[in-house]
């Protein structure tokens, strides 16, 4: 089979699948504080169906998986699903994003099921401004699942969305805070996929910005040499060689042109981009007894389908009709 390759020569090689669109906290620049309009469940893949979409996506050369939401972690017996797409033959990476709320309780039984890699969610370290952005009172509990993984054993990441006028003031414990746990923080710059349209460019907390304030602070950063181009951030360690930081720089350098992303929803829909504002609906492929050849021609189809990129930094952009958390980020 020939790899996904779209018009541009990009490769896909790594599926986002979401396994629900609920979250069980309010981020603002995701949800709205009340009144989300949550998918109904009968829409929503069954494990056996996103088993066989992966499947049919790894004979088409995926080879990495990433599991998000909403909040993963709400899909009950999600480890039976990681157990399930861990026994694909030709899957060689799998992680997990989660909001850290829920994971200590399930940490052990998700690593055995073969999960290793997750990133966590947390753009603050101070409880009341996490209660702000999140509009929820679970610090203590993100903790909690932040420690039980690093007992275990996880690769930790944690993913901090950079909003400006608001974080500045944790950019840099956050910093420390990953270089004391062997954490690499990834700073996130805001984009426009919340759902009450309350993003504009001026409130993003621009990469070169938070640089500056983490080498004033704490130290002198050093772009890791090569990099994999296709990952979306670009990591510098610490001159002192203690930790490393990254920045998903999505509006000041947007990285389009290594995409090797693509995109199942919750509810069944492949996307080709996070911004796509078209998408391809597979849950009823899948369920109107389609075999495998019309879920792979489908899938092709939109790759060859897909754009050069978002325009986030032109007047033409138009945010995707889907917020963050029903996309999956
Ligand atoms: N801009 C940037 N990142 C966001 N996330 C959620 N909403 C936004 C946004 N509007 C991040 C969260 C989540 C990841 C999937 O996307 O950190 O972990
Ligand atoms: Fe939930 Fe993630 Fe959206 Fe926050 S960003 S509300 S954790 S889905």
């Amino acid at each position: 089979m020939t790899p996904l390759v779209d018009t541009f020569g990009r490769t896909h090689d790594n599926l986002r699948i979401s396994v629900t669109d609920r979250c069980n906290i309010r981020c603002f620049y995701c949800m709205p504080e009340e009144g989300v309009k949550f998918e109904p469940k009968e829409h929503v893949l069954t494990f056996e169906e996103i088993e066989r979409f992966v499947r049919i996506a790894v004979s088409l050369g995926v080879r990495k998986l990433r599991l998000t939401g909403g909040e993963p972690l709400l899909r009950r017996d999600l480890s039976a699903l990681v157990r399930k797409l861990n026994a694909i033959e030709g899957i060689e990476d799998m992680a997990l994003t989660t909001n850290g709320v829920l994971f200590a309780a399930q940490a052990q039984e998700l690593y055995d099921a073969g999960l290793h890699r997750i990133n966590v969610h947390l753009d603050t370290l101070d409880r009341a401004r996490f209660q702000q952005i999140t509009r929820r009172d679970d610090f203590g509990r993100v903790m909690e699942g932040i420690e039980a993984a690093l007992r275990i054993g996880y690769n930790v990441k944690i993913n901090a969305v950079a909003v400006k006028n608001l974080v500045e003031p944790d950019i840099v414990p956050l910093a420390r805070f990953g270089r004391e746990n062997g954490i690499e923080i990834r700073y996130i710059e805001f984009m426009p996929l919340d759902a009450q349209g309350i993003w504009d460019k001026g409130k993003v907390l621009l990469a070169d910005d938070m640089i500056a304030m983490i080498e004033r602070e704490i130290g002198k950063l050093r772009a890791i040499p090569d990099q994999d181009p296709r990952a979306p951030a670009t990591e510098y360690a610490f001159e002192d060689g203690i930790g490393s930081v990254g920045f998903i720089a999505s509006v000041s350098r947007p990285f389009c042109l290594n995409c090797n992303r693509i995109r199942l929803t919750a509810d069944g829909k492949f996307r080709y981009c996070l911004f796509a504002i078209e998408e391809t609906d597979i849950r009823t492929l899948l369920r109107n007894g389609s075999p495998d050849s019309v879920i792979a021609a489908a899938i092709r189809q939109s790759v060859r389908e897909k754009w050069i990129g978002h325009q986030i930094n032109t007047q033409q952009f138009v945010p995707p009709p889907r917020p963050m958390y029903s996309i999956g980020g």
